[in-house]
């Protein structure tokens, strides 16, 4: 879901005779134009952060909304923004060895670790779903994109181990385990720049050279129809 400034956002009334909640757009807080919004509510007057469920839409009052952007360009759009989290688990991972033994994980590794969630492992499966068996048809080998899969399931691994430690640390009381906190950061911070540099520079070239504008603008609202349904369906991290 991508939506401008001045877009209105409508939340279906879930049973009949309920009133639909609408509001209007005053900020996107996401990459290119994605969640989360921060809306005034028509009913109340009050703004808040909004992470738009299944059961709302965006309407565009203004000018008719520009066609979607090409594939390759929401897809460093989208990897900008990845690329400042992959920045943001290196400085969680040193902010622990600023803090005592015995003290609760701070605040960034939080939400580093929400980020993660909520932004790398739905857009990797929409990848999955959308993107790479493209690529792997463009190619024309079926198994062209394994090794890049395999490495989503790594990054997949190291959110649920980074959760699980935060666990231990947050919930069970345990000393926190700085030591395997910090490496469960660098782990996600290598394979996370190596997966985004080996998409861009691999993949992106690929797809602009063998697709029309077209055909890219396509992809791009494929792309984004998984990643919202992905982050809808509230991916986890394997366990
Ligand atoms: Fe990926
Ligand atoms: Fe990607």
């Amino acid at each position: 879901m991508r939506a401008c400034v001045g877009d209105r956002i409508v939340i279906k009334g879930h049973d009949v005779g309920d009133r639909d909640r609408d509001g209007e757009i005053l900020e996107t807080r996401g990459a290119g134009g994605t969640p989360p919004f921060v809306v005034r509510w028509d009913d109340n007057g009050h703004e808040t952060i909004f992470f738009p469920g299944s059961d709302a839409v965006v309407q565009h009052l203004g000018p008719p909304a520009e066609e979607h952007v090409a594939i390759d360009v929401a897809m460093r759009s989208e990897h900008q923004h990845l690329w400042q989290l992959a920045d943001r688990v290196l400085l969680a991972a040193d902010s622990l060895d600023e803090a005592p033994p015995d003290d609760a994980p701070p605040d960034l590794l939080h939400e580093v670790f929400h980020d993660l969630v909520q932004d790398v492992l739905p857009h990797a499966a929409a990848e999955e779903q959308v993107l790479y068996p493209r690529i792997a048809e463009l190619l024309g080998a079926p198994d062209a994109m394994k090794a890049m899969s395999r490495q989503h399931v790594e990054l997949d691994r190291l959110v649920a181990r980074l959760g699980r430690l935060r666990e231990d640390a947050l919930v069970h009381g345990e000393a926190a385990p700085q030591r395997n906190l910090r490496q469960t950061l660098h782990a996600v911070h290598e394979v996370l720049t190596l997966h985004l540099a080996s998409e861009e520079e691999l993949y992106l070239p690929l797809l602009e050279s063998r697709l029309t504008l077209r055909q890219r603008q396509e992809l791009a609202a494929s792309m984004d129809e998984a990643t919202d349904r992905a982050r809808h369906v509230g991916i986890e991290p394997v366990s």
